[in-house]
Formats: structure tokens, sequence, C-alpha cells
């Protein structure tokens, strides 16, 4: 990443812990950029929620990101990329990245040419699924499968505990009988259930959309000229819309350093 000179921080938000998966990837790629972490906990889960309802969250979380003086904003969640990317580009002032399902490097990485893409019900709802399915999934056969109950387990900090490797079985076990060689992970929350997924089907492949994001939101940071310099330090602020202490308990189970958790109690 270049050097630059732009201090102000990025902005990330997610129904709760899920967006962490992007953000641990934002900071080891752009460790001198300050972020905001939004997680709107009071709301969760988004996934079985109407897309409306996903919206108006959207916009008022950008909306306080943006009063917190953000450069950029990462949607850090599928389904709120799924219902409102499109409209926050619209209507705000400042780039937005959002996340798509990784169909594409799945229907390359796909042998067998069937791949599982495991996401919430919003996800799959919206236009923009339909459209990445369309532009890249053709002659590949794509199996939908919802998580339920995945990121509610991902949410108590539960990743890889016997409940969430039966939790894992029943949910992709049929479509990998059925010849599926790639899973999807097609919710932030999901991404930290690839240890758990893999352990349970040794020889398929998982594809998560973390690290492509946030390698993403620093290429147009570079871009942009939106760069931190680089002796700045960089920080995380966390706003929880719910109960903040159970939050910060949960951190440490994601792999987020307690020194972090330490700072952020403080703040
Ligand atoms: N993390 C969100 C996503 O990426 C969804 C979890 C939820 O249902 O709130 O889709």
């Amino acid at each position: 990443m270049l050097d630059g000179m732009d201090r102000r921080p990025v902005g990330m938000f997610d129904s709760g812990v899920g967006g962490l998966s992007v953000l641990r990837e934002f900071r080891r790629l752009a460790p001198n950029e300050r972020t905001v972490y939004f997680a709107d906990t009071a709301w969760f889960p988004y996934g079985p929620r109407d897309p409306g309802e996903v919206r108006k969250r959207a916009f008022a979380i950008s909306h306080r990101l943006v009063d917190a003086g953000v450069k950029l904003i990462v949607v850090a969640c599928n389904t709120a990329s799924a219902a409102a990317i499109a409209d926050l580009r619209q209507l705000f002032d400042l780039p937005f990245v959002g996340m798509v399902p990784a169909v594409k490097p799945a229907a390359h990485a796909s042998r067998r040419g069937r791949v599982a893409i495991l996401a919430t019900p919003g996800t799959f709802d919206g236009d923009l699924y339909s459209r990445v399915v369309d532009e890249f999934g053709k002659g590949t056969a794509i199996d939908r499968v919802v998580g339920h109950d995945l990121a509610e387990l991902v949410e108590k900090g539960e990743v890889d505990t016997p409940i969430v490797r039966e939790a894992v079985r029943s949910a992709l076990g049929p479509t990998i009988a059925n010849g599926s060689d790639v899973v999807v992970l097609g919710c932030t929350h999901y991404e930290f259930l690839a240890e758990a997924i893999k352990g349970e089907f040794p020889g398929v492949a998982v594809l998560g959309t973390g690290e492509p994001v946030a390698k993403r939101a620093s290429d147009i940071l570079s871009e942009l000229d939106l760069v931190a310099p680089s002796d700045a330090e960089g920080s995380l602020d966390l706003i929880i819309s719910g109960n903040r202490q159970a939050f910060l308990e949960i951190l440490p189970k994601l792999g987020f350093l307690p020194r972090e958790q330490a700072a952020e109690a403080q703040s």
C-alpha cells in the first residue's frame, strides 16, 4: 500500500461478529488504518429479516459511521450487501465495498462442476446473488444451502465445538453427498466455521470472501488517495447496538487479541 495522508477511519458493519472476519484481513493488509466497526447486535440476525428492514438498518448505520468521520464503508455482511449496497452507493457520497458470494472462483475451483453456496435466506433472495450466478455460474451446478442457526452459533462464540460440527454436517452433508466439491461461505459469520467445515469434509475446498473484500477496500483507498500515513497507528473502535459486554467477551473466542478487547473496554 502507498504512503498517504488521510487519517480518517474506515467504517465497517455487520449484524454482529461476522464482519470481524473481514476486519481481521483488512487490519493485516492495512495496519496503519484506523477502523470503526459497527456490530448491530440489537437487530441480529439479519438473514431471516425482510430486505426493507435490513436496508433501513444499513442506512441508519451508514449515517452513524459518516458522523464518526469515516472515509470508506465496508458492508461486511452478505445479507446487508444484497439488500442495500446499490442504494447506499446512490445515497452517500463516499465509497462502499460490499460482499458478493465467491461464485466465480468456486466455479473455477470445482473439478466436478458442482458447488454449494452456504448463505442466509436474505442473500439468496437478493438480485445481487442472481446476477452473480447468471454471470459466473454458467455450466456449474449450484446447490443453495441455507445455514439455519449457523450464524447464531458463531454469534455465541462457538466456532469448532461438537454442536457446530453437527450443525455443519447436517447443513452440508446432503450437497456434499450429491457431489459438491467446493463450499462457498456466503455469510461473513461462516468464515469462522471454515476450519470446522474442512475438518468435517476433508477434500472439499472452502472459499470465503473476507480476504478479497479486505484487499478490494485497501486497493480503493490507494486508488482514491485515501491511504493513512505510514507512521499512523492503526486502531479499532467498536460501536455495538446491543449488549457491549457480551460482545467483548466473545472476541477472544474468535481469535481477537485480549489487547484489543482491553483497549476497547477503556474507550
Ligand atoms: N453476517 C451476515 C451475512 O454476511 C448475516 C448473519 C445474520 O443473519 O445476521 O450475511
